[in-house]
């Protein structure tokens, strides 16, 4: 059936075995009502598949239509356009032929979700007694790693798509060992960095150097030339000189 779309379930970030089931389930779910020609799941921050792997991979398989539903709640009022920005980046530096990519409606906003929630009050049970706490006698290791990445989430770069910075950032750190590789790098989720019209925002400590209009390959750029080689990207970089700056031509 070929008026059929294939459906990709959006989630913001899971990395534990458990949540990755959870999603598997609502797939197989979803695959079981047949309203969709395929089912899968998709992480725009931490987590894997990313959503624009898991695009891909279906874009590969010869989607004829791609829906989005957005697992979000509550949703971001920014999270439409910053998901469209993203699609439309993602396609112009893509040479295939993309079909059309539509977003449904969070299904919590839909008729039926006060049924759902009541049917989830209804099946309620006791909750489960909390194990004792139990006190890590050997203490913790303060963390040695030398470089720390920010990745601002203040309200101007969440609009600029810092979830799949942050998304792609951490992906990245798993993927190549960052946390062991050469100097050490940790990264974090920050408040506003203060030059917002740079969104999205990321620092990197301890040269402090800032770095403004951050994409996926802003990411690439910087772990590359600051984490394992110890330059400033500078495609990136916006100096400190005290001067009003605004994002460069052919920023993201
Ligand atoms: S919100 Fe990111 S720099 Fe202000």
């Amino acid at each position: 059936m070929i008026d059929r779309p294939d459906v990709i379930v959006v989630a913001r970030s899971a990395i534990a075995a458990a949540p990755i089931a959870e999603m598997q389930a609502l797939c197989d779910a979803l695959a079981n009502s047949g309203v969709a020609a395929h089912t899968s799941f998709a992480f725009t921050e931490q987590g894997e598949p990313a959503l624009r792997e898991c695009l891909s991979e279906r874009i590969d398989a010869g989607a004829g239509r791609i829906v989005l539903v957005p697992l979000l709640v509550p949703r971001e009022p920014s999270f439409a356009n910053w998901i469209a920005k993203a699609l439309a980046r993602w396609r112009a530096g893509d040479e295939r032929a993309w079909p059309p990519v539509l977003l449904a409606p969070p299904p919590m906003a839909l008729p039926g979700a006060g049924d759902l929630l009541a049917r989830a009050v209804a099946a309620t049970h006791d909750w489960p007694q909390p194990p004792e706490p139990v006190l890590k006698a050997e203490g913790s290791i303060v963390p040695a790693q030398k470089h720390r990445m920010l990745v601002c989430h203040g309200a101007p770069c969440t609009a600029a798509g810092a979830a799949l910075v942050w998304g792609h950032l951490r992906n990245e750190q798993a993927r190549q060992s960052l946390r062991t590789v050469g100097e050490g790098m940790m990264s974090a989720k920050s408040t506003c960095l203060g030059p917002c019209s740079l969104a999205p925002v990321v620092q990197v400590w301890p040269a402090g150097t800032t770095y403004g209009g951050v994409d996926e390959a802003g990411i690439d750029a910087i772990i590359r030339d600051h984490i394992l080689s110890g330059q400033v990207a500078e495609a990136y970089a916006y100096p400190a000189d005290g001067r009003k700056q605004r994002l460069r031509k052919g920023s993201a």
